[in-house]
């Protein structure tokens, strides 16, 4: 079964824009997508970067004090204005920071289930990686992790750049739902440090909602540094959905 995308999805024809509507399909992950999904993946992860160095900003007043009270403990100190200096060196150091902090997450995911689609997903009872397939084209990811219990986790959800507001990502989401309904699972929950609000508007869409919200959050199992605590600083929010309710 395939979803017609929200959007018009334009195509050149003979110089003019013609403009046909597409359907999207969700389907299981074969192996000859594994570079695709690799690739839509890494892009959408390493987009956090910029994500969570300057629009995380923002959402951190705390963090804001502390470099502004380090700078005004400089200027006190040393009585020179070049000190000034330090507030867009430490925005310099946010970035790369996150940086670092994501590039190590994402080398973490490629050693582990994002280098085995197969043997962590399709293998594995309860869990499985789905790609959203547009114009004869790999355009989106998603999977499905079960977890002890009877919560189901959505996530390694990622659309590529040039597919995205034509609805890919609610296909997606949507295919979870259903799976994790067939599979007898009561609830489907996710986390995402994302700031931008694509990623919270469709899981919102999808019928999660917020249950909790971690400031300063440590991936599990990373030990973070003091100036790493300093320069990456995330919010996590958590987000459920009830089956059961729905
Ligand atoms: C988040 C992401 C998967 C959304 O994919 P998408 O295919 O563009 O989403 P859809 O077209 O299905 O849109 C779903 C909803 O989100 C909204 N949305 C999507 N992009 C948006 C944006 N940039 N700003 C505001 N709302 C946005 C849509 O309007 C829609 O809501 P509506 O139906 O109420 O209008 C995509 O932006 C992405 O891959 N981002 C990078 C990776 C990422 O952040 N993944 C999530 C990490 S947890």
């Amino acid at each position: 079964m395939g979803h017609q995308v929200q959007k018009i999805v334009g195509k050149k024809s003979g110089g003019v824009k013609a403009q046909t509507a597409e359907i999207v399909q969700v389907r299981e992950f074969e192996p000859a997508d594994a570079s695709e999904v690799q690739r839509i993946f890494s892009e959408g992860v390493l987009e956090m970067v910029v994500d969570t160095a300057f629009r995380g900003l923002k959402h951190h007043p705390e963090s804001l004090l502390l470099y502004a009270a380090a700078t005004a403990i400089c200027f006190t100190i040393t009585m020179s204005w070049w000190v000034i200096g330090l507030l867009p060196a430490m925005v310099c150091m946010r970035y790369f920071y996150s940086r670092c902090m994501i590039h190590s997450y994402l080398k973490q995911a490629m050693s582990t289930d994002m280098g085995d689609i197969e043997g962590y997903y399709m293998r594995s009872p309860g869990s499985c990686l789905w790609v959203a397939v547009l114009q004869g084209k790999v355009v989106g990811v998603v999977a499905a992790s079960g977890r002890l219990g009877s919560s189901v986790e959505l996530h390694r959800m990622s659309v590529d750049r040039s597919f995205r507001r034509y609805g890919v990502g609610a296909a997606l989401g949507q295919k979870v739902l259903e799976f994790a309904a067939s599979q007898g699972y009561s609830s489907v929950v996710l986390g995402t440090t994302a700031y931008t609000p694509a990623a919270h508007r469709l899981y919102r869409r999808l019928g999660f909602q917020c249950v909790g919200v971690t400031n300063g959050y440590v991936t599990p199992g990373v030990k973070q540094s003091f100036l790493e605590q300093i320069f990456y600083r995330v919010r996590h929010h958590h987000y459920s959905l009830n089956l059961q309710e729905s």
